[in-house]
């Protein structure tokens, strides 16, 4: 049996990958990954759009894309970003997660895996 077509509780669900490897390999928290989550959960309160019908904004584990990191994905879309400072997120949170643009040039190349 298929349940009921629902309308998605949040417009766009963000997820920052926060992993730590202490093995040397790649990983997003050799990124800053955690100041680049709290930037974007600071701007996206800062421009109200958080809450139900908005905008969640979530820590993830490794999202099996460590090559490209640090990483965010931006459901339901599927949109994988990798972003370098505070200004990418800044960008991300306006043009995306704000007004539905994806932000092209930081997209995460589509080969990069772990
Ligand atoms: S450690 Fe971040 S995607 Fe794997």
């Amino acid at each position: 049996m298929t349940a009921p077509a629902q309308p998605p509780y949040f417009e766009h669900h963000i997820f920052f990958c926060l992993n730590k490897r202490e093995n040397g390999e790649a990983c997003c928290a050799d990124h800053d990954a955690q100041a680049a989550f709290e930037r974007c959960k600071s701007q996206v309160k800062a421009r109200g759009l958080n809450g139900p019908g908005k905008v969640r904004v979530n820590k993830a584990g490794c999202m099996d894309r460590c090559q490209g990191g640090p990483i965010a994905v931006v459901y339901p879309e599927g949109t994988w970003y990798t972003y370098v400072d505070a200004s990418d997120i800044d960008e991300i949170v306006e043009s995306h997660l704000q007004n539905g643009k994806v932000v092209e040039r930081l997209l995460t190349p589509p080969h990069l895996g772990r």
